[in-house]
């Protein structure tokens, strides 16, 4: 089999983890990187040792050897970037959210259905992890009964100050939403991967809680700590803190909140799945468990265990019980 030869565009916090990931998959080789921050790029690709670092996406996409490419750029990029990738014919992995808008959502999708031939996926990295993967097949195996109820959270903090500041801010660089898209998107799409239904209706109370933000004037590094002397005073427009109640085309009905507000919590994305005749929950921050609740017999806690798992959620764990795997695995 012909190796995949991959590249990569945006070398920030996530890029960094898809060049590590993409270096664990063994038909795929990364052969070049691109940074609108050249110097990024350049250290990147000194650290990593990979071969090639393109000055633009243009330089890339010119490049015959190139068969994929990851998108690691913020929102305002996903659309024009993924444009110029599948119209250059080359296959895509995209990071979330898809688009900052239905409507550009919508573009990439038809260009995708006139480029039958460009194979396309997007980083819902949650939906990958083995326990989550278990959950689905629990579902699908009638283990809970009919799935009745979603409920569950994804809380941080790394936001909760007037002086945290990141480009996610900015609704023209992330969108018109913020938490929603950003987190909360995860948190429906890996709902919606392990009941089997699409999220249908929603009715919504976004807030946003810190009007004013302290904007350094010197660029920041995604979920670092920001000591800015030099700041410019600018106005919240986006949401700190969402909650949704919903129903799905499946019959479920759920509720979640997001936040970027929650002192303490970190990465606290938790979902609970209740059925007729079981429940099932999880929280990312404990990857490697899952608890299972019942009303007439003693309620359980699940260990990852390739063993044990459900076949086809097998597939998706490589480590033994006991050895943590967790959200680099799963991407
Ligand atoms: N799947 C996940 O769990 C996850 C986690 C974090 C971020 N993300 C997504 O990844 C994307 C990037 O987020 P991040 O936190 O890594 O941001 P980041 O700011 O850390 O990195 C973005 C990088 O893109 C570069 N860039 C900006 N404009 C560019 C251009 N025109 N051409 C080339 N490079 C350009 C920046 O210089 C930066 O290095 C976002 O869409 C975000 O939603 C996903």
């Amino acid at each position: 089999m012909k190796k995949l030869k991959v590249g990569v565009i945006g070398t920030g916090y996530i890029g960094i983890s898809h060049i590590e990931t993409i270096r664990r998959i063994s038909f795929a080789e990364l052969v070049a990187v691109t940074d609108v921050n050249y110097d990024l790029a350049k250290r990147r690709a000194n650290e990593y040792y990979i071969p090639k670092c393109y000055n633009s996406l243009k330089d890339m996409l010119e490049d015959d050897e190139i068969d994929v490419i990851h998108n690691c750029t913020p929102n305002n990029l996903h659309l024009e970037v993924n444009e110029k990738i599948i119209k250059a014919g080359k296959h895509i992995f995209s990071e979330k959210p898809l688009a900052r808008t239905s409507e550009e959502s919508e573009k990439l999708l038809k260009l995708l259905e006139e480029n039958k031939n460009v194979i396309h996926g997007m980083n819902y990295n949650y939906r990958m992890n083995p326990l989550v993967q278990e959950m689905k097949y629990k579902v699908k195996n009638g283990e809970i009964g009919k799935p009745i109820l979603a409920h569950g959270s994804y809380l941080q903090d790394w936001l909760l100050f007037d002086t945290d500041y990141n480009w996610r801010i900015d609704p023209e660089v992330c969108g018109p939403s913020r938490c929603i898209a950003d987190i909360g998107t995860h948190w429906m799409d890996a709902v919606q991967v392990v009941t089997g239904g699409n999220i249908v209706e929603v009715v919504a109370d976004l807030a946003i809680i810190i009007p004013a933000r302290k904007k350094p004037k010197s660029q920041v590094e995604t979920f670092s700590i920001v000591n800015a002397s030099e700041y410019e005073e600018v106005e919240v427009k986006t949401e700190d803190y969402g909650a949704v109640i919903f129903k799905m085309d499946n019959g479920v009905r759920g509720i979640f909140c997001v936040s970027e507000v929650s002192a303490g919590r970190k990465c606290y994305f938790n979902f609970e799945i209740d059925g007729t005749k079981a429940s099932l929950y999880w929280n990312q921050e404990i990857a490697d468990q899952m608890w299972m609740g019942f009303k007439d017999r003693d309620n359980k806690l699940v260990m990852r265990n390739p063993i044990l798992m459900t076949p086809e959620a097998k597939e998706y764990t490589y480590l033994a019980a006991g050895h943590p795997e967790g959200w680099n695995d799963a991407m």
